[in-house]
């Protein structure tokens, strides 16, 4: 078998309803490439693409996508070469809710803050997942990142990490992060999760990808929303939640189009300009009055949603 068929038949393609790989569960159809080694990432990134991670921080058009989207799979998801030195390469598909809580019973410290985000490993460095007690950025050494088909190793401190953010060029995969902690004790640990454990306890629970727009600088979106009587603020299927207002949620049969709509109505509403967090994929209805959404750039050969 040629080469290129060899590796073509490693990654498994599939046509799929992107709501069941997202949190916030709307979303169209989309063709998955699910890449188990380097070489299916490279076979699967040769046309136009867009990077899945946990689906936790996208808001998918219900058009769906006319790109593949590539997934790591379960060879990139696997966390035990964490061990208690705490100095570690894993792939970008190990779910951070897993890696947090190994980290703990190893008694690693490091991740702490990012306890309760429901990202992978590839998807939090992108967005530089975190919150106030601490960033995925603050345990990250080094990153692989597949450019234009090359693998090429290069330091955290060249990524541009920032608040909800990094500066990779359009058309990266994160194949895997070196990860380095800071040997505890696994009560110490704990102690430490608490208080952000404290921090995350208003947030809802019912499906959401997490907060909608980031903070603008010297206050909280949440905090304006609010004070704009916002919450409970209806569009179709998609609510601010009460319990917090920089949340919105799936009540079960929202579209994308439901949330853009909600979102717009948001920022009409609240006096100060907000950026949406999410990323943006596709082209759901109501798309013309999306403006400052960080949708990216779909699609010219090789592409990622980097906005
Ligand atoms: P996805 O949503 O799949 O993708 C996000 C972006 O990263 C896309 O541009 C995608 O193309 C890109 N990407 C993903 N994986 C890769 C990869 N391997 N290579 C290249 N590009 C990739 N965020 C916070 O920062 N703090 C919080 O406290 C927080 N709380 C949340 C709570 C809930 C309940 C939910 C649903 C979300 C929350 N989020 C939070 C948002 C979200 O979890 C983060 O933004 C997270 O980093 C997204 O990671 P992901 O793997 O789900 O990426
Ligand atoms: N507030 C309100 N009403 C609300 C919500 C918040 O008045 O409905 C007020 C709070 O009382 C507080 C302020 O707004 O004074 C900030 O609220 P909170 O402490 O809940 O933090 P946040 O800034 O809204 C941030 C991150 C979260 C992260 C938490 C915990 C952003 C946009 N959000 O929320 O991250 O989990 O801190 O540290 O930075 C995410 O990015 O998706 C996310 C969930």
């Amino acid at each position: 078998m040629p080469e290129a068929d060899a590796v073509r038949a490693r990654a498994t393609v599939t046509r799929l309803a992107l709501a069941s790989l997202t949190t916030l569960k709307v979303g169209g159809e989309a063709e998955v490439w699910t890449c188990e080694a380097d070489a299916d990432v490279r076979d699967a990134t040769r046309a136009d693409f867009r990077v899945l991670g946990g689906g936790s921080n996208l808001l998918v058009g219900d058009g769906g996508v006319p790109e593949r989207v590539v997934r790591l799979g379960r060879a990139y998801a696997d966390a035990r070469a964490l061990d208690a030195a705490g100095d570690a390469w894993l792939g970008a598909a190990v779910p951070l809710p897993g890696l947090v809580r190994r980290a703990r019973q190893l008694g690693l410290s490091g991740l702490e803050g990012v306890l309760g985000i429901p990202a992978q490993l590839g998807g939090a460095v992108v967005m530089n997942a975190g919150t106030r007690f601490g960033e995925i950025g603050d345990a990250l050494q080094e990153v692989d990142l597949m450019l234009d088909g090359r693998v090429e190793r290069v330091p955290a401190a060249d990524l541009g990490l920032d608040y909800r953010r990094s500066e990779l060029p359009p058309g990266t995969v994160v194949l895997r992060a070196h990860l380095r902690l800071t040997p505890s004790t696994p009560e110490r640990v704990a102690r430490a999760e608490e208080a952000v454990d404290a921090a995350r306890r208003g947030q809802p629970k019912a499906r959401s990808a997490g907060c909608a727009f980031k903070n603008p600088p010297g206050d909280a979106a949440g905090r304006l929303i609010d004070a704009a009587g916002l919450k409970g603020l209806r569009v179709g299927g998609a609510m601010i939640a009460h319990e917090h207002a920089n949340f919105v949620v799936n009540l079960g049969d929202a579209t994308a189009a439901d949330v853009a709509m909600l979102l717009e109505r948001v920022r009409a509403e609240v006096g100060v300009p907000l950026e949406v967090e999410w990323r943006r994929w596709g082209l759901p209805g109501g798309e013309a009055a999306a403006r400052g959404w960080d949708h990216g750039r779909p699609a010219a050969r090789p592409s990622t949603d980097e906005g």
